[in-house]
């Protein structure tokens, strides 16, 4: 199968990439290093330097024997994603090519306004490519559990039936999101229904919750085709912030109360969970949504589950409560379904203390580039 991944220099982007290459798909690459460049912009450079995306893809080709196409470009441009698609006919796009830091979006206008038009306007242009070149192609969109944010009732799978005066109708599932980041998941969402209803397009959006992990069967390969890892405040998520203090002697900071509750995976089910969506495509005129997660815990009992796999390595780890820069219910109802993967043939990777070990000695191996600085909450909501 001929697949496009969009966004594929990102965190899930390259291991993704080399997942499905080295299952013989035919794979091509679409990135403009915008991740690379806001990075900078913000000092807040990953932890470990990642080659860019055409070297990366000839040390994969070399260790692998498998070949994956790059294209460097910015999806916001249709001129140049038409033609992307004119030349590969995907018969399936993975779309990560979006900004996908809740801080950054919250940081000035310049950033609330980029986040808002890269997002939107990279999945207007997937939407209308597909149209015009490849209409039997199924997109799988990455979104954000973030778009439900934490109401007081279970949440659904993407859709609900709700009866009101007598009749009954199915509707997305109602999304309210705690940052502009996250608004742009469920304007994206709104968008795709959208030209799913107008064109029958098939698509499969998937609602992701925080991803961690380093290791991947391909990344594990070569040093140089590891996974971008970053511990900031701007692009680490709190996993990885706490695993770097733990390695830094630094208390892990809990935001807050600590009892703010999301639905975690491991990097390997991400790349499972994509591959199951790609290998199912939808009906034309489908609007398949899937909670994209394993398991569910708090702040608190992440912090706690770092500082036991700390313990265990001789780290001493201590866990500090700071004041919580975000505006978020520190304590609340959390009851995500989350079945349609585990249907599809999802085997999860939990979040045990092998594993958090195991990423706590890669980091050890770059504890000199640590720069500490970097982790405690520059921006505030
Ligand atoms: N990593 C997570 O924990 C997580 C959780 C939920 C959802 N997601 C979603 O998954 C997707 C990928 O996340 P990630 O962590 O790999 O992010 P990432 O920033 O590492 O990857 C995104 C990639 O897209 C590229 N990109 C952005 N705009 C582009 C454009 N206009 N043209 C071309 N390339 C562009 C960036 O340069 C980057 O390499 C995002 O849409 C994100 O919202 C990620």
């Amino acid at each position: 199968m001929r697949v496009l991944i969009l966004g594929g220099d990102g965190y899930l982007g390259w291991p993704t990439a080399m997942h499905l290459a080295a299952r013989s798909q035919d794979v091509m690459v679409v990135d403009n290093y915008l991740r690379r460049t806001i990075a900078i912009q913000t000092r807040s450079e990953a932890l470990i330097t990642n080659p860019d995306l055409e070297q990366r893809a000839e040390i994969f080709q070399a260790a692998s024997g498998k070949r994956i196409k790059t294209r460097i470009g910015d999806c916001t441009d249709f001129a140049f994603l038409d033609s992307v698609f004119r030349e590969f006919k995907p018969e399936a796009v993975v779309h990560y090519a979006e900004q996908p830091s809740a801080p950054y979006s919250i940081r000035g206008y310049t950033e609330a306004e980029l986040t808002l038009r890269n997002n939107l306007t990279t999945t207007l242009n997937v939407l209308w490519a597909i149209q015009k070149q490849a209409p039997d192609c199924h997109l799988v969109k990455l979104g954000t559990m973030g778009e439900y944010g934490t109401p007081n009732i279970d949440i659904e799978e993407g859709w609900i039936e709700i009866e009101h005066k007598g009749r009954k109708d199915r509707f997305l599932f109602p999304r309210q999101a705690g940052s502009l980041y996250h608004t742009t998941k469920i304007l994206d969402t709104d968008l795709i229904w959208f030209y799913v209803r107008m064109s029958k397009l098939r698509v499969t959006d998937l609602m992701q919750g925080p991803v961690y992990g380093l290791s991947t069967p391909e990344a594990d390969l070569d040093e140089r085709l590891a996974p971008n890892f970053h511990y900031d405040d701007i692009f680490g998520t709190v996993v990885n912030r706490f695993l770097v203090q733990a390695v830094a002697g630094e208390p892990l900071t809990v935001y807050g109360k600590g009892g703010q509750i999301r639905g975690y995976l491991n990097l390997l089910d991400t790349l499972q969970c994509v591959q199951l969506a790609v290998d199912s495509p939808t009906k034309p005129g489908e609007l398949r949504v899937l909670n994209q997660f394993t398991e569910c815990f708090s702040v608190n009992n992440l912090a706690d589950r770092v500082q036991k796999a700390g313990k265990s390595l001789g780290l001493r780890v201590e866990i500090e409560h700071v004041a919580n820069p975000r505006k978020e219910a520190e304590e609340h109802y959390y009851n995500p379904a989350h079945s349609g993967l585990l249907d599809l043939g999802l085997k999860p990777h939990y979040m045990d203390e092998s594993v958090l070990a195991a990423m706590l000695e890669r980091i050890m191996l770059y504890r000199k580039n640590i720069d500490i600085a970097k982790i405690r909450p520059r921006v505030r909501w």
